[in-house]
């Protein structure tokens, strides 16, 4: 077969490959014959550049390139919808809207997927954009970021032109996988969904197992439907992925399963009288479901009748959301402005009217960055509901009045209140280009010798402020070199309050040996926290020169292999480290005499049989439950952690069960390990240990 046609070939089985994983979840093939044939793809196509089209499978593992996400016009109207907070109120809308129609009426009952609204255009079936809501009017353009999406066809069943609404979602159990990894977690899988899709590298979007399901369909030329539970049958026939959690109701319970039948849709049918039951059932389900839903939407399925109905300024009259949460009080928008961080990333602020809610006061809330005003429509002046999610960050839920006054939704200023730079936008946040602004080289500061990083008593952001305003402390370096004589005329610090002067010479003196690990953490390099320091450092890169060399030589397998750390995570670090400001702090943090390595734990009594080597531990045994108890046994003894098997691991551990990565390792060449090879390793052949009780205690949880 010549190159083109096998090409081809393997398009069209990789595309069913995926499409049967991805959106049928039942998988047709080994995950190793997938790779096989994925592979040699990706070879021809490499070498053929010419095979390779914009639909090619090949196309979801994203690039490298960093893109900027250039603002599209709408060609459909992305409205939002009316929202209601109790059952009692849906069931009006719905009673309402019955005696307002004519005979003929059905509702869909949909969950409201708890995520990132996205539209899909497909021109002549092809993937051709894909843009967020926006202000609903002009969005984003986000294609090469959704085009990781497994579940998103790239070319659809019919060669059409349509465009799709749908929700981009990360389901919970991906969520708490990839959010324990972070040095600052997410709040909810829907901001991590969101942060997701707004990437620069889509190659980082395609890291994160996101998902989608599509729930309203505009054709081109009409399409020639006549109701929802059609469009949306009509949208899973073109290959998308529609949630199967629908429940449809007509007048009888048979007339709406004869229905659903038809349109060949899962779902629950009922008759009206069955809808408030309905809507108990599904809040109750929530818990359990695989992701997150905010609420229900209903909507009217004829869609002469939705025409009949129309439109508010922002929301169809056909469709009401009824969200689980209600706002818990309602205050007014006197100003907003900014705020900018460390890292230069500019945060816009609501100034409101105060409010008291669950118990504290509250006169300020972020609202993170631009997409997130233009979501709300919010203006200065806004009457609006807020509310407190997860019971700690105040959160502005929609605008209840707008304005008299004529102000229009916020706008991001163009140049950076502090320095005056000309700001510019990476991804959803805006930021100040400017190193040397004041506000960040003060947050920098701040970050350093805050708790959890150097811990400095005395150092608070007051403090901060005043010495930098001063000219003393520039930068973090500036710390270790100022003198502290000069403090003594400022206000607050001279005379009896010398003692503030000695406890912020005694905390800076201190840091010196403030353990390495903070000092890494200090850094401030993005995702590298505390908790990814503490992985990096247990698998024994446990010294600033270690991790130097890893940058030097951007050895990203060397960090992406350690559990619970991936490689977006390993290539911040790697940036970070590599970064010129961060190479200047470490030099003088080291001048400083600040710890530069891990102080060793008492493993001494242990011979280091497994010094320098790497272990994959995969499959169940009989001496080490949960397994992870095998891996403590190798760390004792030097060895380190890796989480995938590679050319450079050094070892297997295999137990019974051990699939994949067994035949990556027989590939490899790497040494499989068994578990009465690996007790003679560690000299407990004869005599296993016997579980400690705490120990059993402990492998419950
Ligand atoms: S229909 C014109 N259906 O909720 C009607 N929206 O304000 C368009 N959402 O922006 C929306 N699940 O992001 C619809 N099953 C669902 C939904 C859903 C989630 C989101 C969507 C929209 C917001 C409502």
């Amino acid at each position: 077969m010549d190159y083109h046609s096998r090409a081809r070939e393997l398009h069209r089985l990789l595309t069913e490959y995926q499409r049967a994983y991805y959106i049928d979840g039942r998988p047709l093939v080994s995950d190793l014959e997938y790779d096989r044939l994925f592979d040699e793809l990706s070879r021809i196509e490499a070498e053929h550049p010419e095979t390779r089209t914009p639909d090619s499978p090949t196309q979801r593992v994203g690039s490298d390139l960093s893109s900027d996400f250039p603002e599209v016009e709408h060609t459909i109207p992305v409205l939002s919808l009316d929202k209601a907070y109790s059952d009692t109120e849906i069931l009006s809308w719905i009673s309402k809207t019955t005696k307002n129609t004519g005979e003929n009426l059905s509702f869909v009952l949909e969950e409201k997927l708890d995520g990132f609204s996205i539209v899909l255009y497909y021109e002549k079936g092809l993937l051709a954009r894909a843009v967020t809501r926006g202000n609903g009017f002009i969005g984003n353009d986000v294609t090469a970021n959704v085009k990781t999406i497994y579940s998103v066809p790239l070319r659809l069943n019919e060669d059409i032109d349509i465009a799709v609404r749908g929700e981009v979602f990360l389901r919970k159990a991906e969520f708490e996988r990839i959010n324990a990894t972070l040095s600052e977690p997410y709040a909810n899988p829907r901001n991590l969904a969101a942060g997701t899709i707004r990437r620069n590298k889509s190659s980082e979007t395609a890291q994160v197992p996101l998902s989608i399901y599509v729930y309203e369909g505009f054709w081109a030329d009409g399409g020639e439907n006549t109701d929802h539970i059609q469009i949306l049958s009509r949208l899973r026939s073109l290959g998308l992925p529609v949630d199967p959690h629908l429940s449809y109701f007509c007048k009888t319970k048979e007339e709406a399963r004869q229905r659903l039948e038809k349109a060949s849709l899962e779902g629950r049918p009922g008759s009206f009288d069955d809808i408030p039951q309905a809507i108990v059932d599904y809040t109750s389900a929530r818990r359990d479901l695989p992701y997150e839903i905010d609420g229900l939407v209903v909507k009217v399925n004829e869609l002469s009748t939705r025409e009949e109905l129309g439109y508010t300024e922002h929301h169809p009259r056909w469709a009401i959301a009824y969200k689980f949460e209600a706002p818990q009080a309602q205050t007014q928008v006197l100003d907003i402005d900014v705020q900018v961080g460390r890292t230069g990333r500019i945060t816009p602020m609501a100034r409101i009217r105060e409010t008291l809610l669950s118990g504290s006061t509250i006169r300020n809330i972020t609202l993170h960055n631009q997409d997130y005003v233009d979501e709300l429509e919010l203006a200065v002046g806004d009457t609006v509901a807020i509310s407190k999610r997860g019971d700690v960050i105040p959160a502005v839920e929609n605008v209840i009045e707008k304005n008299e006054v004529g102000n229009t939704t916020w706008q991001m200023p163009k140049t950076c209140p502090v320095c005056g730079s000309q700001i510019i936008k990476r991804g959803a946040h805006h930021f100040c280009p400017n190193y040397d602004c004041a506000a960040q080289a003060k947050g920098r500061l701040a970050f350093f010798c805050a708790k959890g990083q150097m811990d400095m008593e005395g150092l608070g952001p007051r403090t901060i402020e005043i010495l930098y305003d001063n000219g003393f402390v520039k930068s973090i370096g500036d710390l270790y070199r100022f003198d502290f004589n000069l403090m003594k005329g400022l206000k607050g610090f001279g005379g009896t309050e010398g003692k503030t002067i000695e406890n912020i010479k005694t905390s800076i003196l201190q840091s010196r040996k403030t353990p390495f690990r903070n000092v890494l953490v200090s850094l401030g390099i993005p995702e590298f926290g505390k908790k990814a320091v503490d992985l990096v450092c247990d698998a024994g890169f446990d010294s600033m020169s270690k991790l130097l060399e890893i940058a030097d030589n951007k050895d990203e397998q060397c960090l992406s292999t350690i559990k619970g750390i991936g490689p977006i995570t390993a290539n911040l670090i790697i940036d970070g480290l590599n970064s010129p400001t961060t190479r200047k702090l470490i030099d003088e943090l080291r001048e400083a005499g600040l710890r530069m390595e891990d102080e060793k734990k008492d493993n001494s009594n242990l011979e280091q049989i497994f010094q320098g080597q790497s272990w994959c531990v995969t499959g169940t045994f009989e001496n080490f439950n949960p397994r992870s108890k095998a891996m403590e046994e190798i760390k004792k003894r030097g060895g380190t952690e890796v989480s995938g098997v590679s050319r450079k691991t050094s070892c297997l551990l295999a137990g019974s069960g051990a699939g994949s990565k067994l035949d990556k390792a027989r590939e490899f060449g790497v040494r499989i390990v068994t578990e009465q090879e690996f007790l003679k390793m560690i000299g407990t052949a004869e005599e296993p240990e016997e579980p400690k009780k705490e120990e059993e205690q402990l492998s419950l949880f």
